[in-house]
């Protein structure tokens, strides 16, 4: 069995998965959401600190497992350095007082195995995450060859939500409650622009999407500067369409080149049921075919780590307890996943 961690942002989560059969034998999150939702935003050294304390209770209630234990899993890249280490300084002692070794996670990679938890490999797969970090389009041909063909030279999808939503008020996290708040609001009330609509760039941007947002809100104020609930749900609407008709539009590009027939969404706002019909349609479109992890797995989790950490205990990729190096780089916008 592996034991795996995620500590990368604001998600305390473990798993215990079984290395011969794929399953998926415990897994817990301690979501962070509500302690950061006051700020708008996640506050890495709350983050932090709020890690050092749920990770050993969690830790706790999978003692039963440690004789069986073969190898210790961990997020080490990308992510806050201070939200990393915590899992990190975990994985380490449990490497070194267990005596089993240690497997280092990228989270981008494993965001990519949430699509094979319980399952086997599809490969070679088209897959475009978009997470609070990263909008990114991704060729997986196996275990160690993706190439990003793909990404957003600003912010990613995730934190556009999310700012969007700290603008209204609205709290943290943005993505599911402008989801929630657009069911209720018209999307062609507003036109907001549609980022990089003209531009031959097959790339995603997100920001002046946001900046328009922000001009919108300013607009809607009244004299107290409140905006009304309706008002805030035709915005949450025509942003969403702004979104997903931006994300649409590059991808369609990339569908003319990619000849590869299996095409997957992962990542936080993957969960977004709007933006998942859309690809729906554009994949039946495009004769692909589309999958998508359980919505569960779609924000971050160890059960994704540790179904990653299989196919790396496989191949013997283990590293030295004192070599584990926590890398925090955000953009990597091509070449090879790294
Ligand atoms: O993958 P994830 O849990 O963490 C990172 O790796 O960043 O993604 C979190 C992001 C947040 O920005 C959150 O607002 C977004 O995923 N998200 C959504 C939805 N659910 C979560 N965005 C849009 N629609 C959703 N339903
Ligand atoms: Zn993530």
């Amino acid at each position: 069995m592996i034991l795996s961690i995620e500590s990368s942002c604001d998600d305390s989560s473990l798993a215990i998965t079984n290395i011969n059969t794929g399953q998926l034998l415990y897994h817990k999150k301690i979501s962070q959401e509500l302690e950061h939702s006051v700020y708008g935003g996640v506050v890495p050294e709350l983050a932090s600190r709020l890690h050092a304390v749920a990770l050993p209770q969690i830790l706790d209630e999978v003692k039963e497992y440690f004789p069986k234990l073969k190898a210790v899993a961990v997020t080490n890249q990308p992510g806050l350095g201070v939200t990393l280490l915590e899992g990190i300084a975990m994985a380490k002692t449990l490497s070194v007082v267990l005596n089993i070794p240690l497997i280092a996670v990228h989270h981008l990679k494993a965001h990519i195995y949430s699509l094979f938890i319980e399952k086997e490999i599809l490969s070679p797969l088209l897959v475009l995450l978009i997470s609070g970090g990263h909008t990114q389009i991704i060729r997986m041909e196996s275990f160690d060859r993706m190439e990003i063909l793909a990404s957003s030279i600003d912010d990613s999808v995730g934190e556009s939500f999310d700012k969007s939503a700290k603008m209204m008020g609205l709290g943290y996290p943005g993505g599911p409650i402008i989801e929630q708040m657009a069911k209720e609001g018209d999307e062609e009330r507003f036109a907001l622009p549609i980022p990089l609509q003209h531009s031959p760039l097959i790339a995603f941007s997100l920001s002046g999407l946001k900046n328009a947002v922000r001009l919108l809100i300013e607009k809607c104020k009244d004299k107290d500067g409140n905006i009304a609930y309706q008002d805030k749900c035709d915005i949450s609407a025509s942003f969403q369409k702004s979104v997903k008709l931006h994300l649409i539009q590059k991808s369609k590009k990339i569908f003319q080149k990619e000849s590869i027939e299996d095409f997957a969404i992962v990542g936080g706002a993957s969960a977004n049921l709007y933006i998942r019909e859309a690809y729906q349609e554009l994949c039946t479109k495009y004769n692909k075919k589309l999958h998508t992890a359980p919505l569960e797995y779609c924000s971050d989790n160890a059960a994704m780590v540790g179904r990653y950490a299989i196919e790396a205990y496989n191949r013997k990729e283990f590293i030295d307890p004192n070599q584990i190096d926590i890398v925090t780089t955000k953009k990597q916008s091509t070449g090879s996943l790294l």
